[in-house]
């Protein structure tokens, strides 16, 4: 949650923070702000968008050679302009710029309120300012130590970026818990809460870790821990160009992530998967084989659409491999006391890698001795790090709230490993594993393919933009799917949506069927399909509209369905990564056609890095 941008250097500050504001405007829209430092300390904030401040400072002087922004996901007080960030500390000489949460705020709130400090804004970020402030003054120390007392008495997520009127050039920086990255350019630093704002300036970037403080000048960054002691910056390269972060032409992020899947799939699946050899080369998996062929369970921990991953992942292990799984809510499984035996292993699914829940559950599991296998999209992010081993999704940056691409990689990957390990336990015939190698390497022809008819679910999207509510279900590899169609038109068109077994609806849901429902049914052929078409007549026969995504050579549900959608035929196991394709463009659609700004949906951030 929430975007955090800062530079010090030779540069004009102000419009490298808003540009790259507006590349983390992802993170969180609540709000943005800068501060400047030109000859004083200048603060500019306002509730909304990255346009609506620049609309607001049009006509200032903004000019600075060092500067921090701030694009906010509210946790404590309302999006306003007070609540904004940057906060000003009491003697207005500080500005601190803050994503996360500090838990002890109303304790440290209470301490300060006593001394007779008035706060502005109801932020938990103003109290931790004044914290340090306070900390400064009656210590007689300078900022650094201030910042680093102050933390050790903090409980909770951070990353904070401050300035000081009275040291225009310097940046005190420090995290736990979200993410930071500093770019390292020639004579100038960028920061920021991923590497998107520094892209055209710097591919040097240093991963900050938690519990580290960095000074950041313009030629030099001293990175330090919280016990004052100095460590050696580790500069990575960045594998990232700026193209891959903008629209391309496309109107929305989520479109063009949507029609990105022939590639990205293609690029997950390069150079691991050759079925004309016969092979899956996945060093994650064959760095830790004797663990996975010995595993006594796997454990899924996720959160949104990379748990609806895990879930389809559950369904193909245990039927290739034959080791129980187990998929749990990272943010359930990490506060209750689960039991962990020797030889589980616990895969970890995140677009962002920065997930606070999944990262605090995997943390919980590694302390009681779990392998933890990463299934990560963002290189280098959180998760990645503290992983044992694991698999990249390769999907490129992400960045329409919704996640599209990120999720096919996810299950490509979970396909791709669960092969492998039914292979090397020998749990899966040769015909078979071959069988499924071929069909994998189809997927990102069938998705083209399902893409060039993009337009006949614009049409349904249209029909039904209208509905207040729809019910999706599926069977099988499918049932995750239709959580995940749920999910997607929730987020994206504001349309209440819920997703079941499809058996399972006759056990309440299906009280809800009338003739102004949508009933989305994901029905692909499996070795249920019979099952799926007498639910779909019970659905008719209550009057319901169905919607279904079908396979091509389906001679049942045309005649049943009010809308059908054919996509090609595949395997059971491969069919999620074929059906989920039109549920997103659906949720797309009908976000368009009901006026939302899909690319940032109201209410939510593309990473939470708040539990
Ligand atoms: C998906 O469309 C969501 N916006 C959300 O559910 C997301 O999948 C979830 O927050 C998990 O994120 P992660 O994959 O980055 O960990
Ligand atoms: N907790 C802070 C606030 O509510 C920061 C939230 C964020 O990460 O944007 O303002």
């Amino acid at each position: 949650m929430c975007g955090i941008v800062g530079y010090t250097g030779p540069k004009e500050a102000y419009p490298i923070v808003i540009t790259g504001l507006k590349r983390l405007e992802y993170r969180g829209y609540d709000s943005t702000g800068v501060a400047l430092l030109n000859g004083g300390l200048k603060v500019y904030k306002k509730k909304g968008r990255v346009a609506d401040l620049e609309a607001a400072v049009l006509g200032e002087n903004l000019h600075a050679h060092t500067g921090i922004g701030h694009t906010r996901w509210a946790t404590h007080g309302e999006p306003s302009d007070v609540n904004a960030h940057p906060h000003l500390s009491a003697s207005g000489k500080l500005a601190m710029i803050h994503n996360g949460i500090i838990e002890n705020y109303a304790q440290l709130k209470k301490e300060l309120s006593n001394k007779g400090y008035v706060f502005k804004s109801e932020t938990d970020t103003e109290v931790l300012l004044n914290f340090i402030e306070d900390i400064r003054e009656n210590n007689q120390c300078d900022l650094e130590e201030a910042v680093r007392v102050a933390l050790k008495r903090v409980t909770g997520a951070y990353v904070i970026l401050l300035v000081d009127q009275d040291q225009p050039d310097t940046i005190i920086a420090a995290r736990k818990g979200s993410p930071l990255v500093i770019g390292v350019g020639k004579g100038e630093h960028f920061l920021g809460s991923d590497a998107s704002p520094m892209l055209e300036y710097t591919k040097e970037v240093v991963y900050v870790n938690d519990y580290e403080l960095a000074i950041v000048k313009p030629n030099e960054l001293i990175l330090k821990n919280l016990g004052n002691e100095k460590l050696t910056p580790f500069v990575t390269k960045l594998d990232m160009e700026l193209a891959a972060i903008e629209k391309g032409g496309y109107d929305h992020f989520m479109l063009k992530e949507i029609f990105e899947q022939p590639l990205t799939i293609h690029d997950c699946l390069r150079g691991r998967l050759d079925a004309n050899a016969g092979t899956i080369t996945m060093s994650g998996v064959a760095n830790n084989i004797e663990h996975f062929k010995n595993a006594g369970r796997i454990i899924i921990v996720a959160c949104g659409t990379s748990w609806h991953a895990g879930l389809v992942a559950e369904y193909i292990i245990e039927e290739l491999c034959r080791i129980p799984v187990e998929v749990e809510y990272a943010s359930e499984f990490r506060y209750r006391n689960p039991v962990i035996n020797k030889g589980d292993i616990i895969f970890a699914i995140s677009q962002s890698g920065e997930t606070a829940d999944t990262l605090v559950a995997i943390e919980r599991a590694k302390e009681q001795g779990a392998i933890i296998f990463g299934i990560v999209n963002v290189v280098g992010s959180s998760i990645a790090r503290i992983s044992d081993g694991g698999a990249y999704t390769h999907a490129g940056p992400e960045i329409g709230v919704a996640s599209t691409k990120a999720f096919t990689g996810q299950l490509a990957v979970l396909t791709m490993v669960a092969l492998k390990i039914a292979k090397e336990k020998g749990r899966i015939s040769d015909e078979r594993y071959q069988q499924l190698l071929v069909e994998l390497e189809a997927v990102p022809e069938k998705v083209a393919a399902i893409l060039k008819n993009a337009p006949a679910i614009k049409a349904i999207a249209e029909k039904y933009k209208g509905a207040t509510d729809a019910l999706f279900l599926g069977r099988g590899y499918n049932f995750p799917i239709a959580l995940e169609g749920a999910l997607k038109l929730k987020e994206i068109s504001y349309i209440h949506a819920e997703g079941y077994p499809a058996a399972e609806m006759k056990h309440g849901p299906i009280a809800l069927v009338d003739e102004n429902l949508p009933v989305v049914f994901v029905a692909t052929k499996d070795a249920y399909h019979e099952k799926i078409v007498s639910n779909i007549q019970e659905i008719k026969a209550r009057k319901g509209q169905v919607i279904a995504i079908i396979t091509e050579e389906d001679d049942l549900i045309p005649a049943l369905a009010n809308e059908v959608f054919y996509v090609p035929p595949a395997d059971e196991i491969i069919a999620p990564m074929l059906s989920c394709i039109p549920l997103q463009l659906l949720s797309y659609y009908m976000g368009v056609a009901r006026g939302v700004d899909v690319d940032k949906p109201r209410n939510l951030a593309k990473s939470v890095t708040v539990e």
